[in-house]
């Protein structure tokens, strides 16, 4: 991590294909990293965007899906419906011109409406894993090793995602095949009745517009596949003395995961996936250390292994 620091743009060469790697200030990144390093792995939390950021952008040159987009309900009716809301819906998400109050409520209903379709088609944890199964989703390679190493550390990983929580959990059983201690899912949680179709959501909807506040808050832990939850300590006050943050994100907005912690030192990472031409002024700005082109996570777990 220290070489690819050295200089301000450089070429990386990563399983054969070329991505690029990009620091905007890299004194500002040294301080960063010596500073968290000093402090060791006691101090350090991983926060981490789901969609785009732990996975694949692009798979075998489609589009990967993201946790909602990948769900198919046992009856197709509901997957059009869905389908109608996001092509209304999501233009609006990225309309510069809707003030953010009115877009809140957008959103609000935006992620309402799908998820009273998901309930009211009586989803089933067997269609998720069946759509788990089949989607086109991927994590970028290095995630696993990532996960292994602050594990490792006992550094805890907090995936944030305006995504369903559900259909991360059965990500991550399905693909990486191994379950992580400290790895936390702050998401949209489904509750099932008796006869295991979807009957509410837990808490408070976590949509793209309030994705950044009270983030602690609604972090649990990852029950079914922890064997202890108390690796990362059950106590949310543990994650708050942890005041040194590795966030990973695809989004500018991203940056906004560690709001709800009043950190020392973060060294954020963004993974600017598309139209990099477009946005790569801003985001080499806004991220401390910047991928281009859906990198591999290899750089950061050298980072990591850098940091802890
Ligand atoms: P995130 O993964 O960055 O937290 O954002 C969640 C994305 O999910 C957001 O860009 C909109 C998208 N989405 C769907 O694709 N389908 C849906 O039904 C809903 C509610 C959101």
């Amino acid at each position: 991590c220290c070489s690819q620091s050295g200089k301000n743009m450089e070429q990386v060469v990563v399983n054969g294909s070329a991505s690029q790697v990009v620091v905007d200030d890299t004194n500002s990144l040294q301080k960063k990293i010596s500073a968290i390093r000093q402090a060791g792995p006691i101090k350090l939390q991983v926060i981490a965007d789901f969609d785009a950021t732990l996975t694949k952008y692009w798979i075998d040159g489609c589009r990967g899906q993201s946790s909602h987009n990948l769900l198919q309900q046992e009856d197709p009716e509901y997957n059009d419906k869905r389908q109608k809301l996001f092509d209304y819906y999501h233009p609006l998400e990225f309309d510069p011109a809707i003030p953010l109050d009115e877009k809140t409520k957008l959103m609000e209903e935006w992620w309402g409406k799908t998820h009273a379709l998901l309930i009211e088609g009586g989803l089933t944890h067997n269609a998720i894993q069946n759509s788990v199964a089949k989607a086109t989703i991927a994590f970028r390679d290095g995630v696993t090793e990532l996960f292994e190493l602050l594990e490792e550390k006992g550094v805890p990983v907090l995936i944030f995602s305006a995504g369903l929580a559900d259909i991360i959990e059965e990500v991550l059983k399905q693909k990486v095949h191994r379950s992580f201690k400290n790895v936390r899912i702050v998401s949209n949680r489904m509750v099932f009745d008796e006869n295991g179709h979807l009957q509410s959501f837990k808490g408070k909807t976590i949509h793209v517009l309030n994705k950044n506040e009270h983030a602690l808050d609604m972090a649990e832990p990852l029950h079914d596949h922890c064997d202890d939850v108390n690796g990362l300590g059950d106590e949310k006050s543990a994650l708050r003395k942890r005041t040194n943050v590795l966030l990973l994100g695809d989004h500018i907005g991203d940056l906004g995961m560690s709001d709800g912690l009043d950190y020392e030192t973060r060294i954020s990472v963004g993974f600017l996936n598309d139209r990099v031409e477009n946005s790569l002024e801003s985001y080499r700005k806004a991220f401390d250390i910047l991928y281009l082109n859906d990198a591999s996570m290899h750089g950061v777990v050298k980072l990591a292994s850098h940091l802890c």
